[in-house]
């Protein structure tokens, strides 16, 4: 355990900038440091830094906390480990308190599960090369697979024994505990060894250790199943371990891209045939959990399927949360009845590259594709098939590519794009609902004292109400953040028009961020440059692209009855995105209305001060002013009574 005390040194040493700084290349942005983030894939940068707060956020997914979260998700590591870590970087020596009796015996307990994996990888290796039916039976096989010995050795191959308890009374002649065999799967809850005769594979961790074992039988009796794993246990957790993970990892940062295969065999094959960056999900199909621990070296993922197409429609369901964890994900069939290991034999590594290169086919379009194929002149087959896809398009996290597959996928399902895009907003509109509801649960739990994780943002943030004209403030914020760039008319952008029309208001904004934003985007037209999202997202005031997110987050997007339409998915309506112009005007009416409305009412105090104070010349100029701004109110209200049912108080 390590002391209160290094807790506390260790965190007032760990500098976020530091930290981040070893991951991610960052450059100065004001006071601030801007980077491209590394929990999520993206071309423009969005994930800040601020030495002053100590902390990191990423306006593209959220992702936020100080340094030594940051060293915890970014490596993986467990809250002692990263405190390690950053020890280690800061030359901190930890003080470590005496450890509880419970946090002793877990230690115990885990550490001895890895040494019994580690007894039994030993055992089984020396089997297969030390005993008779090892050399008889079990290298013979491998060899015959094509495994050379440099590879056997490498991946720690082995033979488990023919007979009952070979192992596990070796085993417990040498001091390890039966219950502790069990915990580790590697004897049986009755007592028997789990694996006999069987080719054994072995499963590492990241960092080399020994979690677990495949065992592949060598009968050709249907009934003994071809391989049994080890079971779960505190050390080998199935969805998020990933076969060969620990011998590809350089290989996969090296290529900036892991491939996926299913067995063991294909694995070890693909690695003695040089390509490296290969791993297997062992049969099941791919978890989130394992997504990540690829996710740390490369965002793009190539799977390869065996040529079996009942398999690879199986297979493919399960694959969207992959698009949800921003891969980049590409399937590549391989001929029928082949799989990587088998069609490697057959044509040779380069071949097999080439092949694997030259059949890459993007996720959705393959999936559109194989479905399309699928249900071929039956249209009930084909109506959901549509919801299939738009179902995954919707996982795409990035606005670009989802609308290149939506303009893709109409055409090759000969659908109205339009209706594809509405299908996806409807399932957008309501994540984006669910995001905002956890990210309010969420801010309440942050602010709740005390403090453990993020000193810098230990200040409890008020939740504003939204008071007098804030409401239309942030409307106008808004149009000017989302659609600032857009063209309204001509050469005419939201902006310009935004701003040209609010300009007698353009100071009276009531809240100081919105001020700030509306000064600023009106300095940028005078300057003539362009007025983007990207200029907010990446402000070096936080408050800035704080508010610009929320904003264009909230559903408050879908203002009015877009909730309405977007809930009949098959209607073609025009959808919030390309409405921006009717919403601009009648943003921009609204606001002035609202903004006049208060100019009125302040004249009109004047008004009566200068009638007070029999102040003629004053009245006469104040007079003048109103009746101005009654004609001004008037036309607005004119205006808005013409751009739709719009209700203002
Ligand atoms: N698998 C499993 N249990 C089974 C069958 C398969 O756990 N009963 C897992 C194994 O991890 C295996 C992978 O699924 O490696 C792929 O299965 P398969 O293609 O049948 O095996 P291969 O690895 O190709 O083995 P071989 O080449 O010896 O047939
Ligand atoms: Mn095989």
């Amino acid at each position: 355990m390590i002391s209160q005390k290094s807790i506390q040194e260790i965190r007032e040493a760990a500098k976020v900038e530091d930290i981040v700084g070893e991951f991610v290349t960052l450059k100065k942005r004001g006071v601030n440091l801007i980077g491209l983030c590394p929990f999520h894939n993206e071309k423009t940068p969005s994930f800040t830094v601020s030495p002053a707060k100590n902390i990191y956020k990423c306006f593209g997914c959220g992702e936020s906390g100080g340094p030594v979260n940051f060293v915890m998700d970014h490596e993986n590591l467990t809250y002692p480990e990263a405190l390690r870590y950053v020890a280690e970087k800061y030359s901190i020596e930890i003080d470590e308190t005496v450890p509880s009796r419970e946090a002793l015996e877990e230690r115990q307990r885990i550490d001895s599960l890895y040494l019994i994996n580690e007894y039994a990888q030993k055992y089984f290796a020396k089997h297969l090369f030390e005993t008779e039916d090892g050399k008889m039976i079990g290298l013979p096989y491998f060899k015959e697979r094509g495994f050379n010995e440099d590879t056997i050795k490498k991946f720690g191959l082995g033979y488990a024994p023919k007979g009952y308890k070979n192992l596990t009374e070796k085993a417990s002649k040498e001091g390890y505990k039966l219950e502790s065999l069990k915990k580790a799967g590697i004897t049986s809850q009755k007592g028997f060894d789990f694996f006999r005769d069987r080719m054994m594979f072995v499963i590492h961790n990241l960092t080399g250790k020994v979690i677990g074992f495949g065992g592949r039988t060598l009968s050709s009796d249907p009934k003994s199943p071809k391989y049994i794993n080890t079971p779960e246990s505190e050390i080998y957790i199935k969805n998020k371990s990933l076969y060969g993970i620990y011998f590809a990892k350089t290989a996969i940062r090296k290529a900036d891209e892991c491939i996926l295969v299913e067995g063991y065999t294909d694995v070890i094959s693909l690695h003695q045939s040089g390509i490296e960056n290969t791993v297997a999900s062992s049969g099941t199909s791919l978890t989130v959990g394992q997504i990540g621990l690829i996710k740390r070296y490369t965002p793009n993922i190539k799977i390869l399927y065996d040529g079996d197409p009942a398999g690879i429609k199986a297979a493919m369901r399960g694959l969207d949360m992959v698009l949800e964890q921003d891969m980049n994900v590409k399937v590549v069939l391989l001929p029928d009845g082949e799989d990587p290991d088998s069609y490697l034999k057959k044509v040779g590594a380069d071949a097999f590259k080439q092949y694997i290169q030259g059949n890459a086919n993007d996720f959705i379009l393959f999936k559109t594709q194989l479905l399309l194929d699928e249900s071929a002149n039956d249209p009930v087959k084909r109506a959901s098939l549509i919801q299939d896809i738009i179902d995954s398009i919707a996982k795409v996290r990035d606005p670009i590519k989802r609308s290149v597959y939506l303009k893709e996928c109409a055409v090759r399902l000969q659908t109205d794009e339009q209706i594809l895009i509405t299908a996806v907003n409807k399932i957008l509109y309501r994540s984006l609902q669910k995001k905002q509801q956890q990210r309010e649960a969420k801010e309440i739990r942050e602010t709740a004292p005390p403090p453990t994780e993020f000193p810098g943002e230990a200040a409890p943030k008020e939740k504003t109400k939204t008071k007098g004209d804030t409401f239309q403030e942030k409307d106008i914020v808004r149009l000017i953040v989302e659609h600032g760039d857009k063209v309204f008319e001509g050469d005419t952008t939201v902006a310009t028009y935004v701003l040209l029309n609010i300009e007698e208001v353009l100071e009276e904004f009531d809240d100081d961020i919105c001020q700030k934003i509306i000064t600023e985007s009106y300095d940028l037209l005078r300057s003539k440059k362009p007025v983007e999202p990207q200029y907010f997202l990446n402000h070096q005031d936080t408050r800035i692209p704080d508010l610009a997110i929320s904003l264009t987050h909230s559903p408050h997007e879908y203002s009015l009855n877009w909730e309405e339409r977007l809930s009949n998915p098959m209607q073609t309506q025009p959808m919030p995105e390309s409405n921006f112009k009717r919403d601009t005007i009648a943003g921009v009416s609204r606001f002035k209305f609202r903004k006049i409305t208060r100019l009125c009412e302040k004249n009109q105090e004047k008004l009566k001060t200068a009638q007070d104070e029999k102040n003629t010349e004053e009245l006469m100029h104040l007079l003048k002013i109103q009746q101005k701004l009654i004609q001004i109110r008037e036309e607005l209200g004119k205006e808005i009574g013409t751009v739709g049912a719009i209700k203002y108080k």
